[in-house]
């Protein structure tokens, strides 16, 4: 990646050959804070969103703090500085759930997939902003609608984009210290019915947050019981829906929760703790896929793949994750998955387990499950 403050080597987190850790979104801003001398010695810069670490890679003469709630972001933060000849540590990382509480001179913000997150860090933001902090998001143009501008006036106050320069845009904000109504929506929650009521919390970067998922619900409804499950694995967990239901049907069983979401893991925890309170013990990992997780030690691995990261769809992490739960599992250990009928993916199953069976299915979805032998 060429940019004023020099070049550097940046691998995405998976890494991805074809797809490039950077976008022009970080090159104009890293143009623009150039140009426009934005930079001090003694600068203290936060990043928002800066998923494989272009801007904290190329910024990390200044120690910033990047704010990520990814794990992937943050191992290709330190991936990207040891690339590059900086110790992993240099910059701070911040999950975002509780953002340092300090104000900070220059804030670069890339617009999120999830407007919710925009919405949420936003006001989270608000305590970080001293009058002379600088402002500055960027995105592509495509990523950039007037509902994203209105949430920028609202929340912090007087807004200007810039001319378009490849395709992306810069959004220069002006905090409005009178703005101080209103406060972050997240967590919000939701009733399942499922044999009894579960309350589910979502914070603001969950997958399928206003209700449940079309996909989760027939997964949902097919979940397997059998006294033989000791451990289940609810994979890319998000709110812990899968789970908590699976729980509840296989009493006996222990339950892990992982995700590379710090938030869906908090959310996850929120309401397994409501719904146990306290009697049922369950581990909560944030992790990639089940990295971490002892071989041969799972009975039953539900799932709900992922099928974009940030703003570029695949089935790398899809792939990924089933062959970590054919790892994971015991012999005679299954896996039960739900995915839109059209991704095909019991042809990754056979491939990967050499069987694979469609357990039910609608117009859309498929529940499919493999069995390790
Ligand atoms: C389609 S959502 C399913 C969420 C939940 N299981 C449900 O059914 O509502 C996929 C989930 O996978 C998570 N995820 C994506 N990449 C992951 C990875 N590399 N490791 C673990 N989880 C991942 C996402 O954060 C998201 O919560």
């Amino acid at each position: 990646m060429l940019t004023p403050q020099g070049e550097f080597e940046l691998q995405r987190v998976p890494h991805n050959p074809q797809l490039q850790a950077w976008d022009a979104a970080d090159l104009y801003l890293l143009k623009h804070i150039d140009e426009s001398r934005l930079l001090s010695r003694q600068c203290r810069i936060m990043l928002v969103n800066d998923s494989f670490a272009a801007l904290s890679v190329a910024l990390a003469d200044y120690s910033p703090t990047m704010v990520n709630d990814s794990f992937l972001a943050e191992q290709a933060l330190s991936k990207n500085l040891i690339f590059n000849g900086y110790a992993p540590d240099l910059v701070d990382f911040n999950t975002g759930i509780d953002l340092p509480r300090h104000e900070f001179d220059l804030i670069l913000i890339k617009i999120p997939k999830s407007i919710a997150l925009l919405e949420h860090q936003l006001y989270s933001l608000r305590s970080s902003i001293g009058f002379e902090t600088r402002v500055i998001a960027a995105g592509m143009t495509r990523s950039i609608h007037s509902s994203t501008l209105e949430l920028f006036e609202t929340i912090l106050g007087p807004t200007t984009t810039s001319l378009a320069w490849k395709k992306a845009r810069l959004i220069h904000v002006m905090r409005d210290q009178s703005l101080n109504q209103g406060q972050s929506p997240f967590p919000d929650c939701f009733v399942v019915e499922a044999g009894r009521e579960f309350t589910i919390c979502n914070h603001a970067n969950l997958f399928s947050r206003k209700g449940l998922d079309n996909g989760s619900r027939l997964l949902i409804e097919n979940i397997p019981i059998s006294e033989h499950y000791q451990k289940i694995v609810d994979l890319g967990c998000g709110n812990g829906i899968l789970g908590l239901i699976a729980a509840s049907l296989n009493p006996q069983a222990g339950l892990l929760f992982t995700d590379e979401s710090y938030s869906a893991i908090a959310s996850a925890q929120l309401n397994f703790k409501a719904a146990y309170t306290g009697n049922r013990e369950a581990d909560f990992r944030v992790t990639d896929c089940l990295q971490g997780v002892d071989e041969n030690s799972i009975d039953l691995v539900l799932n709900n793949p992922p099928f974009h990261q940030q703003h570029s769809l695949g089935d790398t992490i899809a792939w990924q994750m089933f062959v970590e739960a054919r790892r994971v599992l015991k012999t005679g250990g299954e896996l039960w998955l739900v995915g839109n009928r059209h991704l095909a993916y019991h042809a990754k199953l056979k491939k990967i387990f050499g069987n694979c069976t469609q357990v039910a299915g609608n117009r859309k979805f498929v529940v499919l499950k493999a069995l390790k032998r």
